[in-house]
């Protein structure tokens, strides 16, 4: 780990905004920030690590928790809104006991909002992995959620 970052310290090295591109470079091999590496640039660096921690809050497009194995996107978008997105994200939140841009303590579940998933006449639309489920109602969720929960037992 210790070469890699100092392969992209030496890249940004004295250029504008180099910490938030080495975390770039960073969320995008890990899928997220992870602590260690947080903890690693902040001594290589000299940077104390609260620095670093602001620097990465600032932006939430950054990750501090590793990825669920499923990412389900919640379609915030005008279109899935009216049609009652908000309920369904509620309800996600409250089966799955986190908020959004979390990951499940099992880390099996990710959850996050989108502004448009691209298929609006399907509004309120998520998808899980990619897939896409149209007309989702309150009701759904827990369905929804048990076709991942059944396929993680069957070792899928
Ligand atoms: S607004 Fe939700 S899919 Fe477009």
């Amino acid at each position: 780990m210790e070469k890699k970052l100092n392969k992209l310290i030496k890249k940004w090295e004295g250029r504008r905004g180099n910490l938030v591109m080495i975390f770039h470079e960073i969320q995008n091999s890990y899928g997220y920030v992870p602590r260690e590496v947080s903890m690693k640039l902040s001594r290589m660096l000299d940077v104390p690590l609260a620095t670093i921690y602001e620097v990465l809050t600032f932006y939430n497009y950054f990750k501090l928790d590793p990825p669920g194995k499923y990412t389900i996107s919640i379609c915030m978008g005008t279109a899935c809104y009216l049609k009652g997105a908000g309920r369904v994200l509620k309800e996600f939140k409250n089966i799955l006991n986190i908020q959004e841009d979390e990951t499940t303590e099992d880390g099996i579940f990710q959850l996050n909002t989108v502004r448009c998933l691209g298929c609006c006449g399907l509004a309120p639309a998520i998808t899980v992995d990619g897939k896409v489920y149209g007309k989702v109602t309150k009701s759904q969720v827990a369905d929804i959620i048990s076709e991942y929960m059944d396929k993680e037992s069957s070792g899928e």
